[in-house]
């Protein structure tokens, strides 16, 4: 009797020494991968610059009422939703037209915008230099490269800020409707303008804005601008992007500390040993730091992972070419920008086209595209015939992944979440 409670006390103190020895050993490896690729907290940090020149409550008020869309319609906040992370929660945005939250809108008569939305958390951190899925806006050595031509010597003070027009140029985001006949008026200016003219169409416009003085948004508005000592005749462009930008900064303050974060900086009780066990396969054999690298989880680098185009792209047959369609080479084609997996548990779906309804579904696709296609077959015969353009444009370090047990892609996913 005595004998066998001394083995099970053995046992027992084995047991825990060794699952002991094991926590210690997972925190020591992340401990060298932190040092290693010099990780911190950056979700919740602002580039000064956003800050500094832009006016918040201006931005607010913008992002909020849809006084800038032609048909009255759309806001940001229409697809970048407080409950949802500042995303939309749908595979492919819902623009103008479109009506309520969430899965509301799917079913509203909305023009669809072939792209799955981003969160908008962490874009005002210093260094978040590659904006949208094909990098259509870009700060490069000082200089913001964009469609509407050179930011800086436009006047915006950060690429976020020029990322911030853009949708107010955008015929499905904001302009409204194409119809035969009748068409908005911002809608037949602004959209036939090219690249930097849109800019002065786009001013034009939001000068007749600001000169309504029926609409109680356009009374606040111009009190905002006087609080500032400044008049309507200054009410353009770059003023609109600054001012969102630093609205975009200004929610940072809701940003929430994720427990990644406060594992990076020293807390060891904030990811559980499964979650633990997905860092170390993360930064290891899963390879997946090898494009969501740093501490945003992204290279901001564009890679295919040959995710299938459905039929709704941008571009003709509803393919959507991703960086080729900015820089028009062959080699870019199905690449886009690595997303951020900062709050990626809260932003699903995934996928440029949304494709993906969960997490474990995009994580599996990046293994091997194959079950995928079993489970849900193609969207249409087209996409059966064509996908092997897609395929041949996956990246080459996908083949390096080595996830060989449903264990590790499970504790690879719990990690994902503490993101
Ligand atoms: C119709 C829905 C819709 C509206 C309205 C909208 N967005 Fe977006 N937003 C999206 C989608 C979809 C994307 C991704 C598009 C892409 O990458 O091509 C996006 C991307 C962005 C990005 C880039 C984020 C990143 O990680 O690169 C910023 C910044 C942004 N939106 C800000 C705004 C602002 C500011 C407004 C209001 C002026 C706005 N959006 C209005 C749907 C919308
Ligand atoms: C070759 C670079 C590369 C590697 C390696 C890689 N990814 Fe990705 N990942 C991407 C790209 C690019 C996308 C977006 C593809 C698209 O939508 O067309 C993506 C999408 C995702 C998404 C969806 C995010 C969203 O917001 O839609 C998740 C989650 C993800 N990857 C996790 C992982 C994990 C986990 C690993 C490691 C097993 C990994 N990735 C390895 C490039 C990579």
């Amino acid at each position: 009797m005595k004998r066998l409670f001394s083995n099970l006390y053995l046992g027992l103190l084995v047991l825990c020494w060794s699952s002991a020895l094991q926590a210690l050993d997972l925190d020591d490896q992340l401990r060298l991968v932190i040092q290693a690729y010099g990780l911190e907290p950056a979700l919740c940090e602002v580039d000064a610059r956003v800050v500094k020149h832009g006016n918040p409550e201006l931005g607010r008020l913008l992002f909020k009422s849809p006084v800038l869309s032609g048909d009255y319609d759309t806001s940001c906040g229409s697809c970048h939703q407080d409950q949802v992370a500042l995303a939309d929660g749908l595979p492919l945005a819902v623009g103008v037209g479109g009506a309520g939250k969430g899965n509301e809108r799917l079913a509203s008569d909305g023009v669809v915008v072939p792209r799955n939305a981003f969160t908008l958390f962490g874009r005002a951190s210093a260094g978040f230099n590659t904006f949208f899925w094909d990098g259509k806006v870009m700060e490069i050595q000082g200089k913001i490269y964009s469609p509407l031509g050179e930011g800086f010597a436009q006047g915006f003070r950060s690429p976020l800020a020029v990322a911030a027009v853009l949708p107010i140029l955008a015929r499905d985001e904001f302009l409204g409707r194409q119809g035969m006949l009748n068409g908005n008026s911002h809608l037949e200016r602004i959209n036939s303008a090219y690249y930097a003219d849109k800019v002065a169409a786009a001013n034009q416009v939001l000068q007749e804005i600001i000169r309504n003085p029926e609409d109680p948004v356009v009374r606040e508005l111009r009190a905002l601008l006087a609080a500032r000592g400044q008049t309507p005749d200054d009410f353009d462009l770059t003023m609109v992007g600054n001012a969102l930008a630093s609205f975009i900064a200004q929610k940072t303050a809701e940003c929430p500390q994720t427990r990644w974060e406060r594992y990076i900086e020293g807390d060891p009780s904030a990811l559980t040993k499964t979650e633990k066990q997905g860092a170390v396969i993360f930064f290891g054999k899963g390879r997946c730091a090898g494009c969501h690298s740093g501490n945003r989880f992204s290279d901001l680098q564009f890679h295919s992972i040959g995710v299938p185009q459905g039929d709704l792209g941008p571009h003709m047959h509803g393919q959507d070419l991703g960086r080729a369609d900015v820089t028009y080479q062959t080699e870019d084609r199905y690449r886009f920008r690595t997303p951020p997996l900062w709050l990626v548990s809260k932003t699903a779906p995934y996928g440029h086209n949304g494709r993906f309804e969960t997490l474990d579904d995009v994580v599996r696709f990046h293994l091997n595209p194959i079950p995928f296609f079993v489970a849900h077959k193609w969207t249409s015969q087209r996409e059966s015939l064509t996908y092997g353009k897609v395929l041949a444009s996956r990246s080459f370090r996908l083949g390096f992944i080595d996830i060989t047990s449903e264990d590790e892609l499970t504790a690879l996913i719990a990690f994902l979440k503490t993101l």
